[in-house]
């Protein structure tokens, strides 16, 4: 058991053990915390004693499910354990699964079964239903407690992959929330975070399973996905609409049908002649590729990987231990790397290069599905619990981590090919840790407004876990969406971190112009709107890779003390000062939203709202309840571009949203070259602060590392500037525009002094916005990435 010794400043943690039996007790500023084994739940195989292990191995305990039977060949390795938030009344976490957010107790407190618990075993799910305790894909073994008064959170990890089941119950004998864990195997490894606020109990797990590894700029674009685009003149087509109809996208995938039989890495030579030559000329146009590569590999003595790995024993082996593991998937009859083997892993890696991937080049990506893994055979469509892996480990010792490491090997082979720069790979399986590797989304999900719905807590928690890539593939995949329901779940969709829009093979087309008016221009709306958050997007991905933080946040994240918050899940936060509640019902003319405290400025309108309150906001099919929490500073681009490179030179628009005072309001940026890690090897990033105080200066300059700011860049977290080897494009790129949202008047003329302190003036307009207005300081000839001030004259 672990304990993280980070804490923030002023919160005491302490830990008291008990015996006979054990308990051992986080108190947090002397208030019980987190419990363990408070209900005496604690009940382990006992680890077998030298002599033992030198006798006959234990009796088998073999069990059916349904025709398939689990020689379980070790007997029962099971074990379990009771941790309990005695403060708490909501449980988060344990993804993944479409319910809701704050997790319903699965047991009541006298013993009662309320539902199944939740089950935790990476799984392939056909056609999962949108309100279901069920465990799907992925699974993260992560419990968050929460209390509201005082504002507390905390939380478990049990690092341990095999099948879990947890039931959680409210209001027992012991108070706030209590939960029963049982593993199938594996060994008892738990880590404790005291937290106490989100984000110190976010930053401690990250700590722990690692941060969210910083995507290459592109991928916080939007793809175009759809099993399958059929052909290199489809492939063409589909781009050329893009521009056709001014929509900008970053990125377009293929599914299995591009193969040759499914065999991966390899074309369809009658669809797909000249791979290459389609994807360079994709990329002539500032964008990229994806192609889907799954872990089953075609059993085929002429396919090269099958081949190769299977002459060089890389397969996951039968229970014997000896012949290889037979399973049916896309392309019937297939083998499994065994990728729990680091060498496999490398071995894999190497596949990726543009020699072994004939057809590709460096701007191909990758998506890795059916990981879980998927096997049509197998029970429960996945593996036998005692296939045997890398060091005659079974399947069951493994199973939840499977898919990740898969992912790994996948992400690792991108890296290498592109000589060290950013890989960006999806997966659909993942495990405590995925974060490190890349981003996952939800699976096949459904057209229908229950799904978009339910889309919203399940990214919600898996950011709560850690896992900050995530998004559902927006339109839904099985079925077909009207325009109505595909344009609110484009408006919803782009406040996904990951954000894709994918369908099945059997569906109609539904390229984003497809729909026709008004859906295409609204469609167009909000993806441009996703493309002008760009700058403050990309700075929430800095702060999850750095902090563990998630993007697309519970309003418990921002709000811990609101009661009122804590299992909000119809509307969430974009980073801290973003409030979104999107429209998720069909026909929908108003919807009800909830403001916490303080003072909130209608995204759109710049009309002034003061919370905690809850009022109906009126909407049409182009509205999507958006407001900027006051306190804060957003800096955007908000010139339409065909895709995220297209936007590199852009100038930034900073919009500062003063808090109740009208006086002060804070934000970051950050910027690097968007492809390399040399923002982490040599510094080459800058990070700036953006301050408005006094209600009448706004101050932009780098940070430092102890967390002040000045205007000297001695020991700031910005080493390069322009003309710098090391700098990249943005360190160049000016502000166009500043804006000052609320009723404040200033003065006709600003003051704006520059990283040299030469001062010039320039005009600052009143009439921002509508119907509520703001001020606009325009061309305030300043860059972005280098010390500026701006001063405004007082009128009122
Ligand atoms: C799985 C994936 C889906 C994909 C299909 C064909 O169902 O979840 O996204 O389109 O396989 O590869």
């Amino acid at each position: 058991m672990g304990f993280s010794s980070e804490t923030p400043v002023g919160s005491e943690v302490k830990v008291v053990i008990e015996h006979a039996p054990v308990k051992i007790t986080t108190l947090v500023d002397g208030v019980e915390a987190v419990v363990f084994n408070a209900n005496g739940a604690f009940e382990f195989e006992r680890r077998k004693t030298k002599s033992e292990e030198d006798a006959p191995p234990p009796e088998p305990s073999p069990e059916t499910f349904n025709s398939h039977t689990d020689s379980r060949p070790n007997g029962p390795m099971a074990l379990s354990f009771d941790i309990t938030f005695p403060d708490a009344s909501h449980a988060y976490g344990l993804p993944e699964r479409a319910t809701t957010m704050s997790l319903r107790e699965t047991k009541a407190a006298d013993g009662a079964i309320a539902t199944e618990p939740y089950r935790l075993y990476n799984l392939d799910v056909f056609e999962y239903e949108h309100d279901s305790p069920f465990g799907l894909y992925g699974s993260i073994p992560m419990l968050l407690g929460h209390s509201s008064r005082p504002p507390r959170v905390h939380g478990v990890y049990f690092n341990n992959p095999t099948e879990l089941y947890v039931d959680v119950t409210k209001g027992g004998s012991s108070g706030g929330i209590s939960s029963h864990w049982m593993a199938e195997s594996g060994a008892f490894d738990l880590f404790i975070f005291p937290g106490p606020s989100p984000r110190e109990t976010m930053r401690q797990y990250s700590m722990i399973t690692g941060g969210t590894a910083m995507p290459p700029a592109f991928a916080l674009g939007y793809h175009q996905c759809r099993w399958n685009y059929r052909d290199e003149a489809d492939v063409a087509a589909v781009d050329a609409g893009f521009d056709e109809h001014d929509i900008p996208y970053d990125v377009l995938w293929l599914d299995i049908e591009h193969t040759d039989g499914k065999r991966y890495m390899t074309w369809d030579g009658a669809t797909f002649p000249t791979p290459r030559r389609m994807i360079e000329d994709v990329a002539s146009r500032g964008r990229k590729m994806v192609t889907i590569v799954d872990p089953h590999v075609k059993k085929d003595a002429n396919y090269p990987v099958y081949k190769e790995a299977e002459s060089k024993g890389l397969f996951v082996k039968q229970k014997d231990g000896v012949g290889d593991f037979d399973g049916w998937c896309w392309p019937g009859s297939s083998a499994y790397l065994d990728v729990t083997s680091p060498a496999v892993r490398a071995w894999w890696a190497d596949k990726f290069s543009l020699k072994n991937y004939q057809g590709s080049t460096k701007d191909l990506y990758i998506w890795n599905d059916m990981n879980e893994p998927s096997v049509f055979n197998g029970p429960e469509i996945t593996m036998q619990k005692d296939l045997i892996h890398h060091g005659n480990v079974e399947h069951r010792e493994v199973h939840n981590a499977f898919g990740m490491y898969y992912h790994a090997a996948t992400a690792a082979g991108i890296e290498k090919r592109n000589d060290g720069e950013r890989p960006f790979v999806l997966s659909r399986a993942f495990f405590a840790g995925t974060q490190r590797v890349g981003p996952i989304w939800t699976g096949d999900n459904a057209a229908d407004w229950n799904h978009l719905r339910v889309s919203l807590p399940m990214v919600l928690t898996l950011g709560a876990t850690g896992l900050a890539f995530s998004g559902a593939d927006v339109g839904g995949f099985f079925g077909n969406p009207d325009g109505e329901l595909m344009t609110r779940w484009y408006q919803t969709g782009i406040y996904y971190p990951f954000f894709r829009g994918h369908a099945h093979l059997d569906t109609k087309r539904r390229e984003p112009w497809l729909f026709g008016e008004p859906y295409t221009a609204l469609i167009r709306a909000a993806i441009r709107r996703r493309y002008q958050l760009m700058p403050y997007l990309y700075t929430l991905f800095e702060e999850a890779h750095r902090d563990g933080a998630p993007v697309m946040r519970p309003l418990w994240y921002e709000f811990p003390n609101d009661p009122h918050a804590a299992a909000k899940e119809d509307a969430f936060m974009l980073g801290p000062a973003l409030l979104v509640h999107p429209v998720t019902t069909q026909g929908a003319s108003s919807v009800e939203v909830y403001l916490p405290a303080g003072v909130w400025y209608d995204y759109d309108t710049n009309e002034m709202h003061a919370g905690p309150k809850t009022f109906s906001v009126a909407v049409t099919l182009a509205d999507t309840p958006t407001f900027v929490r006051g306190g804060h500073v957003i800096v955007r681009k908000d010139r339409a571009r065909r895709s995220t490179r297209a936007m590199t030179h852009d100038p930034f628009t900073i919009v500062v949203a003063p808090d109740e005072s009208g006086k002060y309001a804070y934000g970051e940026v950050y910027l690097d070259d968007g492809k390399s890690y040399a923002f982490e090897e040599k510094d080459a990033f800058s990070r700036r602060q953006i301050i408005f105080e006094d209600g009448d200066s706004l101050v932009c300059a780098a940070k430092w590392r102890g967390g002040s700011w000045g205007w000297t860049t001695h020991d700031a977290e910005q080493k390069h500037l322009e003309g710098d080897p090391l700098a990249f494009p943005e360190i160049a790129a000016e502000v166009e525009r500043v804006i000052v949202l609320g009723p404040r008047r200033f003065g006709e003329d600003a003051e704006v002094r520059n990283k040299r302190k030469e001062i010039h003036l320039v005009s600052a307009s009143g009439k921002e916005g509508s119907p509520a207005a703001a001020t606009a300081v325009k061309k305030p000839g300043v860059v972005l990435a280098q010390d500026w001030s701006i001063l405004f004259s007082v009128a009122d």
